[in-house]
């Protein structure tokens, strides 16, 4: 059985006004891969791979604060701009994906 092809067309997942500045987050399937999008303190919008790469938990049930969303598992935190981590025990970055608005609409492409 072959692997699906992974396409980059950016995939509708919200509405701006369902990410409420720097309160929230929502997941959406892309491609099949679950994908965070969350909006930060200053009103950017960012978008990265769900799960913490310390263990397997969903980022989206973190609390966000300023550009940074902290795992609500063991406190890791990851720059929600470039996926680093900024605070231990997670060391491995998370994907970042590109984030595209078009009239009230937010679009993902993957970035790999
Ligand atoms: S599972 Fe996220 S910090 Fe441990």
């Amino acid at each position: 059985m072959s692997e699906p092809v992974r396409t980059r067309e950016p995939v509708l997942v919200c509405q701006v006004g369902d990410l409420p500045t720097g309160a929230g987050a929502v997941v959406a399937d892309v491609d099949g891969r679950r994908v965070t999008i969350a909006r930060d303190s200053a009103g950017d919008l960012h978008a990265f791979d769900d799960t913490c790469t310390h263990q397997n938990v969903s980022l989206a049930e973190g609390e966000i604060e300023g550009d940074r969303i902290e795992c609500w598992l063991h406190g890791s935190q990851f720059d929600m701009r470039t996926g680093e981590p900024k605070q231990l025990p997670a060391t491995r970055p998370v994907a970042v994906h590109t984030v595209i608005v078009e009239r009230g609409d937010v679009f993902v492409a993957l970035s790999d």
